[in-house]
């Protein structure tokens, strides 16, 4: 019988029989610390890094007289930009390099109804941002989020009929959301609602306006996500929805599959660029679409992947910006061409300053 100590020396620490730790090397043609060894090595091969231009810097932008609380307080670092603020914050993201900006409006309760026609509106919120924005920094890309929440008063991303958000009646409204917004000058429209269908139509619906020059970012594979909640709360839509959810349109977190296929018809009617959100709990999504489709696929690191960091280096768990800049990495890792944060302008200067 063998027992575990046979084959070993024997001995008591510091005796001359304890195992001898300066043995010959072990024969190894490959010994990867070799290019870990000094930063200037690890630079070398590094597969990966983050670059300004791949950043897309989401905002909340809210009315002059919005009496709402601009900090949003379980973001620390972001706030609700009025349109003057937003304009000053927007010049100095383009001075940076951060390609494009993601508009969120947040819409007075007032303006709320069940339909969100507020969102067709030429001089709503959105619009009257875009067109501010086009005007002072006409270098900066401005994506318009396409969805209903921010203009419902039931706070869903469409219109309810009977319990149930109406599909072809909801896709009907965002065409003119789309129109409405590319013609304020936004030049890329993001679908974020999750309709069937929702990409051909707002394709076809720009082109028969003439702004065939407006691209469509589809929020391909978008969960039904519990990160979401700092946001929700951020433009006002949480107090609305309630105890109600987006199953019924967002998707199941359980499926993968499911989403290639989301991205697959999104593409077929016309995507230019598509998108998975949330962004860490769905990596396995961004490389799985990026690796099957070839396309420019972007990712959202959502409002409580934000909240969660700050949240963390607050209680003095966490680094924040070792553990956020870790995060990026993984987005380029897993393929993303681009990344949706709020971290956008810290992360801009990080990388803007000499190491
Ligand atoms: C609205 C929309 C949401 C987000 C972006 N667009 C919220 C939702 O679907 O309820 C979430 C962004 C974030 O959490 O940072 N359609």
């Amino acid at each position: 019988m063998l027992s575990p100590m046979d084959g070993m020396k024997q001995g008591t620490p510091g005796s001359s029989t304890e195992p001898d730790v300066h043995a010959s090397p072990l024969t190894l043609a490959r010994r990867l610390r070799r290019r870990r060894a000094a930063p200037w090595v690890r630079d070398l091969v590094r597969e990966h890094a983050l670059l300004v231009s791949d950043l897309i810097w989401p905002v909340f932008v809210r009315e002059d007289d919005d009496p709402a609380d601009p900090v949003v307080s379980t973001m620390p670092g972001v706030r609700r930009l009025t349109i003057a603020e937003l304009v000053a914050a927007a010049t100095d993201a383009h001075a940076l390099g951060i390609p494009a900006l993601a508009l969120f409006p947040v819409i007075d309760a007032s303006r709320k109804t069940p339909d969100g026609i507020e969102a067709t509106r030429p001089d709503n919120l959105v619009c009257r941002a875009v067109r501010a924005l086009r005007e002072a920094v006409p270098g900066l890309g401005l994506i318009c989020d396409v969805a209903l929440d921010p203009f419902t008063s039931h706070g869903q991303d469409g219109i309810l009929r009977d319990g149930d958000i109406a599909n072809d009646e909801t896709v009907a409204m965002l065409c003119r959301q789309a129109v409405n917004q590319a013609k304020a000058g936004c030049q890329v429209v993001a679908p974020s609602d999750m309709m069937d269908g929702r990409v051909g139509a707002i394709r076809q619906a720009l082109d028969a306006a003439g702004l065939t020059h407006v691209s469509i970012l589809a929020y391909a594979a978008k969960y039904a996500s519990a990160y979401y909640g700092p946001f929700r709360a951020a433009v006002g839509s949480a107090a609305q929805l309630g105890a109600a959810d987006k199953r019924t349109y967002q998707m199941d977190p359980g499926n993968g599959d499911e989403a290639l296929l989301e991205v697959a018809l999104d593409l077929e009617e016309g995507a230019d660029f598509v998108m998975v959100k949330p962004g860490l709990p769905y990596l396995d999504i961004v490389h799985r679409v990026k690796t099957r489709f070839g396309v420019p696929t972007f990712v959202y690191q959502v409002s409580g992947e934000y909240a969660m960091l700050k949240a963390a280096s607050a209680a003095g768990a966490l680094d924040y910006k070792a553990c956020l800049l870790e995060a990026m990495l993984s987005f380029k890792r897993a393929g993303a061409d681009a990344i949706l944060t709020y971290a956008a302008p810290e992360l801009a200067r990080w990388l803007k300053e000499p190491r």
